[in-house]
């Protein structure tokens, strides 16, 4: 175990197919303008927004509708949201919808009385807040991010082809968070899927890097056997409750900063991945899955020992008269199938990537330097080129 380190994790979460019924609780605690924040309208079709509209009315809450936040949120509708937020004094922020939806309103929460450009701010400047935080509450209804529980806001800017995410501390996370796993039953098995490869990627993330003896890493170990299990019967059948709870709690401890403690964490795969989408506006679990297997073919010798674990512990491979090497292989050549099995995109010309657009994708990628390889401008090309094959 590694470092100093301050935990504290101020987001309180109800869980369960009726944690929906604590709302009217929570909305005790603020004042009478609600902003309700969603998508492009499944809440809609999968009656949440009549149930959430119907508990608001309840409470005799003013409410200021916000709806339309794509995936990959845009800075233009940053702006946006801003301007209701500001003009009509709301003293909470309700974001109904999966991570797109919740980083949007992290951003908002921020940037509403922020004095300058938010996006010079808090996205290329990389600053702090100093002004007034609205406070955020989230009705999850798409299982990935792990917005839900911790500070990550990604905002994409189409003119500059650039899509970056800050990670605000704890007096950004949400407040509240409501986690009913029957609300993530209508998404199409697409979005299912990519959010199950954003929590692998998640993990993996913050398990490929340091080489000393971490508790959080067996704690990642057990999440992703968990993890491929449930997801393997949630792909046979969306509708299985234990399946989708499980998932819908991985997600959440994937990326609510506990594992992260500690220890030193990659986070290349997101990095590339999200260049990848804002060249392209696609599906963020899928960018991850089009770039992740070359990308850990690439660093495997690097971070050898590692990926001989990953393999025998997270995959089983039988370790016996096979070299180190061998082993490391095989666990990524399961991990391959498994993918695949699952239904992941796992070539990003599936995701309208074009030869001409991998330079401009490797000078958007931001180089960390937390993994096994700080990589170069010519290694994440040969990754990208990799993953065109
Ligand atoms: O917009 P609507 O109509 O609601 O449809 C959405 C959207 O089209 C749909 N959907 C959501 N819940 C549904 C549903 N459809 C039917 N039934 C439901 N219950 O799913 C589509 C995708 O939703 P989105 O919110 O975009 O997906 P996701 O949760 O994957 O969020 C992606 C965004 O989060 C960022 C990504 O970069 C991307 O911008 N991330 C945020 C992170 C964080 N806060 O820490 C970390 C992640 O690595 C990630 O970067
Ligand atoms: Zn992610």
């Amino acid at each position: 175990m590694l470092g100093n380190f301050t935990y504290s994790n101020p987001t309180k979460l109800y869980f369960g197919d009726k944690a929906l019924e604590n709302l009217k609780t929570e909305l005790n605690n603020y004042g009478q303008n609600i902003m309700l924040v969603y998508g492009g309208g499944s809440i809609k079709k999968n009656g949440i927004y009549q149930q959430v509209i119907y508990i608001l009315k309840e409470c005799n809450k003013t409410v200021f509708e916000d709806p339309g936040v794509m995936p990959n949120p845009t800075v233009e509708k940053l702006y946006e949201g801003c301007k209701i937020a500001k003009d009509n004094n709301v003293d909470l922020i309700l974001a109904v919808g999966g991570g797109s939806v919740c980083d949007y309103s992290k951003a908002v929460s921020v940037s509403a009385y922020c004095e300058e450009d938010p996006w010079d701010k808090y996205y290329l400047r990389m600053e702090d807040v100093s002004n007034k935080i609205i406070p955020v509450g989230c009705v999850l209804t798409m299982v990935g991010t792990g917005s839900e529980m911790n500070g990550g806001s990604v905002i994409t800017n189409h003119q500059s082809k650039l899509k970056i995410g800050h990670v605000f501390g704890d007096n950004v996370f949400p407040k509240f968070s409501i986690l009913n796993p029957t609300f993530t039953f209508t998404l199409p098995k697409y979005q299912m899927v990519a959010g199950f490869y954003d929590i692998m990627s998640h993990i993996l993330e913050q398990y490929f890097s340091g080489d000393d003896d971490n508790t959080s890493d067996y704690i990642m170990e057990g999440l992703l056997k968990s993890l491929i299990h449930s997801s393997k019967i949630a792909v046979e059948n969306p509708q299985d409750y234990e399946a989708r709870s499980n998932i819908m709690w991985i997600a959440t401890w994937a990326l609510n900063t506990l594992v992260a403690k500690g220890k030193t964490t990659d986070w290349m795969v997101h990095m590339i991945g999200q260049s990848v989408g804002a060249y392209t506006d696609a599906t963020h679990g899928m960018t991850l899955a089009a770039v992740s297997i070359p990308y850990y073919k690439h660093i495997m010798p690097y971070g050898l020992n590692k990926f001989k674990r990953y393999a025998i512990n997270v995959w089983n491979v039988n370790p016996q008269n096979k070299t180190d090497e061998e082993i490391a292989l095989e666990g990524l050549n399961e991990m391959e199938n498994y993918m695949k099995e699952i239904g992941l995109v796992m070539n990003l010309k599936d995701l309208n990537v074009t030869e001409d657009m991998l330079d401009g994708i490797t000078d958007g990628t931001f180089i960390m330097e937390g993994g096994y390889k700080i990589l170069n401008h010519e290694e994440i090309v040969e990754i990208l080129k990799e993953s065109m094959r």
